[in-house]
Parts: structure tokens; C-alpha cells; sequence
């Protein structure tokens, strides 16, 4: 995709497809009211005739507007004018661009970038557009045979700005959009392999080949055998019963010398069936997706490693399948974490906390300056959030704060919640340093405190993003998220927004 920046009219462009929006009362956005002065009032003649929507999410598609040069308009509704927000302008975005699906648009002049949009800047909104235009033509066709339906042909997109000292900062966002969409399709793509094709070597197959082209990263792997010898008792009590070796992938981004890294950490169960305390068979196969922590970690290594960030990240991939088998963990075995302290698994279904403990502990040593771990963990966070939010736990409140300010200015969402002394309570064993479950109640959040459990004297912030790493039902797919939170977060930290 190629990417411009003007503060030239859209109606002076032979353009495939000028973006362009009304407010409810017909109010014209500035990009609809240049083409509706060149066309003589067009517009504003449809408006009267009650032929247009402002309706946020509706789009009117307008094919040769008399006077201007372009093939075609995209009349999108902004809703109420003066409270367009992100999600409103994400949504106007993407509704344009899927009514061009079924069209030959090569290239697409996006004027909704000269709006006021809530705590939005140039920056940003040049971001939001690109990120929304390449999720809008995602497709997933790797495993289709046949011939694959391909989506527009769209190759450029331009961004109308007002003043030319808008330019710097929304082509900073241009390409740190272009980066971070690329980072979330391949975490999306990650998460939609199924777990017979990603496994926990593909996962590393993937970080080596990214390495290998990159002179700034390098990949490390350990196999199974080198995790028995860091005592890495609770992860390998996961993969025991999988006959696919697990794998912990090491990716290292040296950018900023000898400063401490920001280390992420990401769950990479490449299925879980839940193990002996095994799932119900609904929507089982939905467990492929319970690696897209660690696809997401990947994905925003991408990014940043495209974007060229002076600054230190690890990413750390604990990769395992969670399978049932006579040589299985069973509920009430007792294992020893790399940290020293022993867990009864009273559910082995509760694994996600058990291969992030021992992540965690390796993390260590390489002196994070911050890490954060990021987890399709709990089922109960759903419940608690549902799809729109992912639940963020930290133990310093300064980097929750900060972690939720990064979701906020992303727009990829998530919601500040508790830990303490009562929820780790919860979980007591009477045989071992601690239940790997905290019984039926604050399931993400005795979730959280367990991998707590093995941060001492780190910053460290844990994601749980099982309500928002995937779709079910007629769209399921992987959203790539939290990428772009996870980017924001990296990039502010690097000074690199503004
Ligand atoms: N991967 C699941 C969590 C999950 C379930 C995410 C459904 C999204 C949808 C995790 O490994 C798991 O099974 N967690 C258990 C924990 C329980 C045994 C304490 C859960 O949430 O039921
Ligand atoms: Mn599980
Ligand atoms: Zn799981």
C-alpha cells in the first residue's frame, strides 16, 4: 500500500473513491461540502430529498457527482456533528470501504482526516484510518483451494490534512499505521492457522524467519530438554501429555543499546482441550486461538521492528499444546515452577498461569524495565468484560494507568482491575505453595494473582484478552488484538507519538 498526505482539494482529484461524511440535520463534513460546492449543490439536493443516512456505520455510495473528477463519493454518516469520536470515525472508515468491496477501487482519498474527532489528532487519525482499512480487507484464504477471491484492488490511500504543519505528524501515523496494521494481520493470521499447521514449532519457525531478516533481532529456542534443565517443572507439567514438543521463543530487539528491555510475554497454548480435566466439546475449536497472546507479542515485534524503534524489546513465548494422554498432568499432581514454589494443578485446564509463571521467572534475568504478559487466560474475564474490553492487571498503578491511557488512544480497549491479598486468598492449598485455581468466583482476577505470585520486585502488567482476541459465530477470526495498544504503549515509552 503506498500512502499520501495533501492539504489540496478532493474535488480537483480524479480519485477512484473521495471519502467524504454528514452530520445529522444534514451538516456537511469539510471534504463533502468542497465536492458539494463543485457538483452545484448535488449533495445538499440528495439530503433534501431524504435520500442520505447519517446514521454512524451507514455509507451512500455516489457514482459520477457532476463537477468534480472523481469516479465515485462515499457519502458516510458521522451522526451528531460535534461528538465524532474514534469509534465513530473507525466506523465511517470501515463502512466506506466495505461498500467498495465489489468494486475495482485502486485508490481511495479519505477527507474524514480533516474533522475534529475526540482526543484525536493528525497523528492519530491518519493511524486509525490505515488500521481500519486493513482490517476492513483482511481476508483469510491461506487453507481455501481453488481460486481465491480477491478482495479491491486498492494500492493507495490518501489523507487530506488542514494546514501544512499537520503534515509531519500525520505522516508519522501513516507509517506507524502501516506497521502496526501489518503487525495485526500477522497476528491475525497466526491465530487463525489452525492447531494442526501452527504449533509451538511453527510459532518458533516464525520468530527465526523474522530474525533472520532483521540484523537489529535475534531469535533463540528452547526445547524441552533445556527447559528440564532451568527446572521449569510447571510448564513442562502442560506439554507432558502433547506428543508436539513445546517450545519457549526467545526474540530479542536491540535498538537503544544497553538499556533495560521492555519484555512482553505472550500465551502461546497452541490448542487447548484442557487436558484431563477436559472441555466440553462446544465450540472446542475455538481453543486454536488460545495462542493469540503470543501472536499478538509477535505482531507487535513486527511493528516495531519495521518502525525502526530506537528502544530494547524481548518478546518471550512459552508455546505448548494442552492435551490429554496416559502420560498427562492430572488434577492434584503437585509440580515445582522454576521459581521454586510448588503448585497443586487442581484443574488442568488452568494452564495459561502455569507455562506464564515459568516465562515469567526466565524473564528475570533479563532485568525488564517493564514486562508485560498478555493471555487468552480466563473464561471468567469474559463474563466480566465481554468482547469489547481487555482486563489489565498490574501491580504498580502508574503503569496501569499508563497501559490504560495506551488503550484509550488506540482505541483497542481495555478496563483497570483489582488484585490484593483477599482475591490471592483464594488461592491456599493444603499440599503445595499454592492452588494453580482460585475457585468459582474473581476467576481472571485469581488468575492474575497467581502469576502475581512471580513477579516480585518486577513493574509487571498482565492483559487477559480472552473477550477480545477473537470473533465467534458468522465472523470468527482473530482480531489481532492488542496490538495496537501494545504498540501504542511501546512507542510512547520510545517518545515516538509526538
Ligand atoms: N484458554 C482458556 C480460557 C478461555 C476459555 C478463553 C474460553 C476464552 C474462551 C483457559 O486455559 C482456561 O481453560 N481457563 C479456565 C480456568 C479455570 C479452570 C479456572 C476457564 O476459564 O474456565
Ligand atoms: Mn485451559
Ligand atoms: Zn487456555
Amino acid at each position: 500500500m503506498k500512502y499520501f498526505t495533501t492539504t489540496g482539494k478532493a474535488s480537483n482529484r480524479a480519485s477512484d473513491c473521495v471519502i467524504v461524511g454528514v452530520y445529522n440535520r444534514g451538516k456537511l463534513s469539510a471534504g463533502a461540502s468542497d465536492i458539494d460546492t463543485a457538483s452545484k449543490g448535488y449533495i445538499q439536493n440528495l439530503i433534501k430529498s431524504g435520500d442520505i443516512s447519517s446514521t454512524p456505520g451507514r455509507v451512500t455510495l455516489l457514482n459520477k457527482v457532476p463537477g468534480v473528477k472523481a469516479k465515485r463519493i462515499a457519502l458516510a454518516g458521522l451522526g451528531k456533528d460535534g461528538s465524532l469520536d474514534a469509534i465513530g470515525f473507525k466506523k465511517a472508515v470501515a463502512a466506506s470501504v466495505k461498500s467498495l468491496l465489489n468494486s475495482k477501487t485502486k485508490e481511495i482519498f479519505n477527507t474524514l482526516t480533516l474533522e475534529p474527532v475526540k482526543n484525536c489528532d493528525p497523528y492519530h487519525l491518519a493511524r486509525h484510518s490505515i488500521e481500519t482499512v486493513s482490517d476492513t480487507l483482511y481476508r483469510f484464504n491461506q487453507m481455501k483451494s481453488g481460486r481465491k477471491k480477491a478482495s479491491m484492488p486498492l494500492s493507495t490511500v490518501t489523507h487530506s490534512i488542514n494546514k501544512r504543519s499537520d503534515a509531519a505528524n500525520s505522516k508519522r501515523g501513516t507509517k506507524h499505521g502501516d506497521a502496526i496494521a501489518k503487525g495485526v494481520a500477522l497476528a491475525k493470521d497466526l491465530g487463525n492457522l489452525p492447531a494442526n499447521v501452527c504449533t509451538p514449532n511453527y510459532l518458533a519457525e516464525t520468530a527465526k524467519k523474522m530474525a533472520a531478516s532483521n540484523t537489529r533481532l535475534t531469535t533463540s529456542i528452547l526445547n524441552e530438554a533445556e527447559m528440564e534443565n532451568l527446572n521449569m517443572g510447571a510448564l513442562l507439567s502442560v506439554t507432558a501429555g502433547a506428543t508436539e514438543p513445546g517450545k519457549m521463543i526467545i526474540m530479542q530487539y536491540k535498538g537503544a543499546g544497553s538499556d533495560k528491555p521492555i519484555v512482553l510475554v505472550g500465551k502461546g497454548v497452541t490448542f487447548d482441550t484442557g487436558g484431563i480435566s477436559l472441555k466440553p466439546g462446544a465450540r472446542m475449536d475455538e481453543m486454536k486461538f488460545d495462542m493469540c497472546g503470543a501472536a499478538s507479542v509477535i505482531g507487535v515485534m513486527s511493528a516495531i521492528i519495521s518502525i525502526k524503534l530506537d528502544i530494547n524489546l524481548t518478546v518471550i513465548v512459552p508455546a505448548v499444546e494442552n492435551m490429554p494422554a496416559g502420560n498427562a498432568t492430572r488434577p492434584g499432581d503437585i509440580v515445582k515452577s522454576m521459581s521454586g514454589q510448588t503448585i497443586e494443578v487442581l484443574n488442568t485446564d488452568a494452564e495459561g498461569r502455569m507455562i506464564l509463571c515459568d516465562a515469567l521467572t526466565y524473564a528475570r534475568r533479563l532485568k525488564p524495565a517493564t514486562i508485560i504478559d498478555v493471555a487468552t487466560l480466563t473464561g471468567a474475564c469474559v463474563v466480566a468484560l465481554g468482547n469489547h474490553r481487555c482486563a489489565i492487571y498490574s501491580n504498580n498503578d502508574d503503569l496501569q494507568d499508563e497501559i490504560f491511557s495506551a488503550a484509550k488512544r488506540s482505541e483497542d480497549l481495555g478496563w483497570p482491575m483489582p488484585m490484593g491479598e483477599q482475591y490471592a486468598a483464594q488461592l491456599k492449598s493444603n499440599f503445595a505453595d499454592m492452588a494453580n485455581i482460585g475457585g468459582s468466583t474473581a476467576g481472571s482476577v485469581t488468575a492474575a494473582c497467581f502469576l502475581g505470585k512471580f513477579t516480585d520486585g518486577m513493574k509487571w502488567a498482565h492483559l487477559d484478552i480472552a473477550g477480545v482476541a477473537w470473533k465467534t459465530g458468522e465472523q470468527k477470526g482473530s482480531t489481532g488484538r492488542p496490538v495496537s495498544l501494545l504498540s501504542e504503549f511501546i512507542l510512547s515509552r520510545a517518545g515516538a507519538l509526538s
